[in-house]
């Protein structure tokens, strides 16, 4: 049996009854037997700061470079907050980002998902296909929110 595709799922809500949260959870009970879907916790990275950039580069970041780029792909699953992007996830974008060249999301398949209460979540999904094809990552699909209900 082939390998199956290793897609870690990134959730841009930190609070423990995220609906978000849910949303990856049951993505991760469906996907198919050529899939293997793994959270990677972004809650833990310390804020990006260049100055840390050094030697003695935090150990979580290191972590979550290693994992992410050990994937084969990335989904975000994440709400909208004021319009745009959660800070734990715009931070993990930016920690992934760096060091300059070393990009995790160089040609990194990439897919975009947003459970929601209300409203819509068009402007977070638009921001992080921003932020991640900036950042080099190929977004494949970004589903729309009348599907995702
Ligand atoms: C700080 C904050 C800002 C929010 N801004 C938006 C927004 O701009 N647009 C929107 O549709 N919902 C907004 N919401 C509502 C969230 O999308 C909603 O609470 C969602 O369920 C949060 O995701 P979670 O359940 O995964 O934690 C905001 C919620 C919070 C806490």
């Amino acid at each position: 049996m082939e390998k199956p595709m290793n897609v870690c799922v990134l959730v841009g809500s930190l609070r423990k009854a995220s609906l978000n949260g849910m949303l990856a959870n049951a993505l991760m009970s469906l996907a198919p037997s050529s899939m293997k879907l793994e959270t990677v916790e972004i809650g833990q990275l310390p804020f990006f700061n260049q100055d840390l950039e050094t030697e003695s580069t935090p150990a979580q970041w290191t972590a979550f470079r290693q994992r992410v780029k050990a994937a084969d792909a990335v989904l975000f699953v994440t709400p909208e907050y004021n319009r745009s992007v959660p800070a734990a996830l715009k931070n993990a974008l930016d920690v992934g980002s760096r060091p300059y060249g070393s990009s995790v999301w160089d040609r990194k398949p990439g897919a975009i998902a947003s459970g929601l209460r209300c409203q819509s979540s068009s402007e977070a999904v638009a921001r992080v296909s921003e932020r991640a094809d900036h950042a080099a990552a190929r977004s494949l699909c970004r589903p729309c929110r009348q599907a995702l209900r």
